[in-house]
């Protein structure tokens, strides 16, 4: 379909709505829109929009702009109208307050930036003003909003609410597409377009920091009742009329968000007997987790703009022999390497020596002084481990000692690498109790595409085998160890933004 046949069917089903737009489900309040505090200035806007917006969602409003191609998911088009964080009824457009809030805010987890810190607010509002310019439709113009969704305070969240909304969840078949653990890995979230035909996929509802529309209750609440227009995420008020339905169901999906648990050093605990194969054991699910930040690889080429993975979970426990680490991702779509695409994979970095003071190889792959050891499990193929002396200078070697077992369930990979703890060769970093290994993680997404350098990439992080001693003693002397140099310090500014960010008005 061109964009013309679109358009014209937006038309038709526009008027095919027509008679019923008026009509509220039963259940749902309404209430007046606010007045708009700006009178537009459209010169004023246009200006703003060309400096800050075209390059992603085009001189013509269309989404096309030169960056366009390197993010996921795609600017929008606004040629359409079809927005989805609204206030409004499924299908409406939204009210100018709703434009003006994601133009402030942004839309967590997409490229869409939170503009308030760049933009005043009296051109916010003429940015409002200039991209209800470009619906084709008129709509904006000829049938502004006049109601929106009216949303009460979420009821007070107990066990009883959760397991009720769990049930809400079976019966409406929200794992369908968003899987039993919200992980986006139901049976139906494979293969879904949306109305511009471009694939989309059902939100993990694990990472509450990516919820476009918000991850309070209420923001739940009033997502599924408005939908996102425009894509496979219908309204739900009519499928769950009673509004202590939804209420419920927004209590168990907020449930299911687990917000991150961010550190600098993993520490490893030790343990008596032997460190099980088995991810789900009770050892591991004991032992301290931290989730890593990663970001695209944009430093060498081909850099890589969107990266499936924002996050890696990992844990570390070691015994009187050896240590093991437990690598843990959520992934949506499962792939070993079938139908042409590249298998998913993770990836451990080490120092390839013994490390002293605070001296780090770079964190891409290593430099010419200092060689990095590069475990990398692939799923379908398994362990590789290689030394890297740079992105260029990439040396496959034995597994020799180290052993990874890695598996797939329920929308989420849990890998474990082992290895003993006293080197084997040279080229390894020692494992001792109360001595800092820096470590970094490497993710891909081979049903993105993702493969070679284009993968999601941590900055270093530290690997503490924890002594018996108390662990202060230690943390001291390692404070210039976290002093960033050159590309990484790029890194760590970017997660640091990213997380500012998400953080909600
Ligand atoms: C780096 C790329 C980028 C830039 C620059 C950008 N946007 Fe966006 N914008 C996006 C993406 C991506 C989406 C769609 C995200 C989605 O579908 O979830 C989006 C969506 C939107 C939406 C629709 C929200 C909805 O509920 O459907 C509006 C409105 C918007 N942007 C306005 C702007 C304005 C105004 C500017 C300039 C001040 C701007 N954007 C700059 C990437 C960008
Ligand atoms: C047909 C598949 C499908 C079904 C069934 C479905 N969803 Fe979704 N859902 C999606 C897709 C796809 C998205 C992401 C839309 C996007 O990226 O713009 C989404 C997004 C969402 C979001 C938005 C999160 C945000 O970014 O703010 C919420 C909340 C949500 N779904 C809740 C539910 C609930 C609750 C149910 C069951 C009543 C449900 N969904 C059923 C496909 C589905």
């Amino acid at each position: 379909m061109t964009s013309n046949d679109l358009r014209w069917l937006a038309a038709l089903l526009l008027l095919a709505w027509g008679p019923v737009q008026g009509a509220v489900p039963a259940g749902v309040r309404m209430e007046p829109v606010k007045a708009v505090p700006v009178a537009a200035d459209l010169k004023q806007g246009k200006a703003l929009y060309e400096r800050y917006c075209n390059q992603c969602h085009g001189n013509e409003g269309k989404g096309d702009g030169p960056a366009a191609d390197f993010v996921y998911p795609r600017p929008r088009d606004f040629t359409l109208a079809l927005y989805k964080v609204r206030t409004t009824l499924s299908g409406q457009i939204p009210t100018d307050h709703d434009l003006f809030k994601v133009i402030s805010a942004g839309l967590p987890g997409t490229s869409m930036p939170a503009w308030k810190k760049y933009i005043s607010e009296s051109d916010r509002w003429q940015l409002v003003h200039y991209v209800k310019t470009f619906d084709s439709l008129g709509i904006f113009k000829d049938e502004p909003a006049k109601e929106q969704v009216a949303v009460s305070e979420a009821p007070k969240v107990t066990p009883e609410l959760i397991a009720k909304g769990k049930e809400v969840y079976r019966a409406k078949k929200c794992w369908q597409c968003h899987g039993q653990y919200g992980r986006g890995d139901g049976t139906s979230a494979e293969g879904l377009k949306d109305d511009w035909r471009f694939p989309i996929r059902p939100v993990n509802f694990t990472k509450g920091w990516r919820y476009r529309a918000g991850d309070r209750v209420e923001d739940i609440f009033r997502t599924f009742t408005t939908g996102f227009n425009g894509t496979p995420m219908p309204s739900f008020v009519d499928a769950i009329p009673s509004a202590e339905d939804r209420w419920a169901l927004a209590a168990f999906v907020k449930s299911l968000t687990r917000p991150p648990k961010n550190g600098q050093v993993l520490k490893a605990r030790r343990i008596a007997g032997e460190i099980p194969g088995d991810p789900y054991a009770r050892a591991w699910e004991e032992a301290e987790y931290l989730d890593f930040p990663l970001a695209g690889q944009i430093i060498l080429d081909p850099r890589w703009f969107k990266p499936a993975h924002d996050v890696i979970t990992a844990r570390a426990i070691y015994n009187d022999r050896e240590l093991a680490i437990l690598l843990e991702w959520d992934d949506g779509t499962y792939n070993k390497g079938e139908g042409g695409k590249p298998a998913d994979q993770v990836a451990l970095q080490l120092p390839a020596a013994k490390i002293t003071g605070d001296e780090k190889p770079y964190f891409v792959l290593g430099d010419r002084r200092h060689g990095v050891d590069y475990w990398r499990w692939n799923a379908g193929q398994g362990l590789a481990r290689f030394t890297a002396a740079g992105h260029d200078r990439v040396t496959p070697r034995e597994a020799g000692n180290v052993t990874a077992q890695g598996g797939y369930k329920d929308g989420q990979y849990r890998v474990i690498l082992r290895r003993p703890l006293t080197p084997s060769g040279d080229n390894e970093a020692a494992f001792e109790p109360g001595r800092f290994v820096p470590v970094a993680f490497h993710l891909w997404d081979g049903h993105q595409g993702e493969e070679g350098l284009k993968m999601a990439i941590s900055s270093w992080y530290y690997l503490l085998l924890e002594p018996e001693t108390p662990l202060t003693v230690y943390l001291w002397p390692m404070g210039l160890g976290f002093v960033a140099l050159g590309g990484e310090f790029w890194l760590l500014r970017r997660l640091r933004r990213r997380r500012n960010e998400e953080v909600k008005p």
